[in-house]
């Protein structure tokens, strides 16, 4: 059973995000996980000067996906950080990709889900996950989120991401806030959900 997890990462707070969900869904038993990230569309130049070139290193290793590595997936966990309250343009330019899986029906029937990473509190982290799902049901996934089972979003005695949409972090505006303990234990859960429905599915 194969679990692919493909995020986009600026600044490492969804890289950080993708590697708990990758830890989660490990747990399940004959779960194959696979890290991928989507193609940089940023110029170096600008990459460079915003900092994000050096931030991007930690993640260099993981390589860039390509839309047929879609094709035998059992899940697929997709990550993004939020760009004016909708998922990144790099995310989209591959999902852009996919219209040729479309046409074939390759992706129906696999499980997709989504996480996301915001700076701020309520910038957008649920319109993101919720329009993500749109593009997972037109390719005709099977939409998974993060259930209330997983209590540890009903957390309010402190500042911390988690949606029943997906697992979330909040970097802060000046990304200076890297994952808390609360929001890394979501983004297992969600993986170890998902590798679990998969299993499921695949038994059938
Ligand atoms: C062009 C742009 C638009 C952004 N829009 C939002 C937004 O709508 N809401 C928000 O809370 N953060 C927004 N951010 C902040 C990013 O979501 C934040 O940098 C990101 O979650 C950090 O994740 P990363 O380290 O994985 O890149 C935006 C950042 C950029 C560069």
């Amino acid at each position: 059973m194969k679990i692919k997890i493909v995020f986009y990462s600026m600044y490492g707070h969804t890289y950080r995000m993708a590697e708990a969900v990758a830890e989660g869904a490990r747990q399940v038993e004959g779960a194959e996980v696979e890290l991928l990230q989507v193609a940089e569309l940023v110029p170096d130049s600008v990459l460079e000067e915003s900092g994000a070139k050096k931030a991007r290193e930690a993640f260099t290793h993981i390589p860039t996906a390509k839309p047929d590595d879609l094709a035998d997936a059992d899940a697929i966990i997709f990550g993004t950080p939020t760009r004016f309250g909708n998922m990144c343009a790099q995310m989209r330019n591959f999902l852009d990709q996919t219209g040729g899986l479309w046409a074939q029906g390759a992706l129906v029937g696999k499980v997709g889900s989504a996480f996301t990473s915001t700076g701020t509190q309520h910038g957008g982290q649920e319109t993101t996950l919720t329009s993500f799902h749109s593009t997972l049901l037109h390719q005709g996934m099977v939409v998974v989120g993060l259930p209330y089972s997983e209590a540890r979003q009903m957390t309010i005695d402190e500042i911390t991401g988690g949606s029943p949409y997906g697992a979330t972090t909040i970097a802060g505006t000046d990304g200076s806030r890297m994952p808390s303990e609360n929001e890394l234990a979501m983004a297992r859960f969600q993986g170890h959900h998902v590798a679990d429905i998969a299993k499921r599915l695949a038994k059938q």
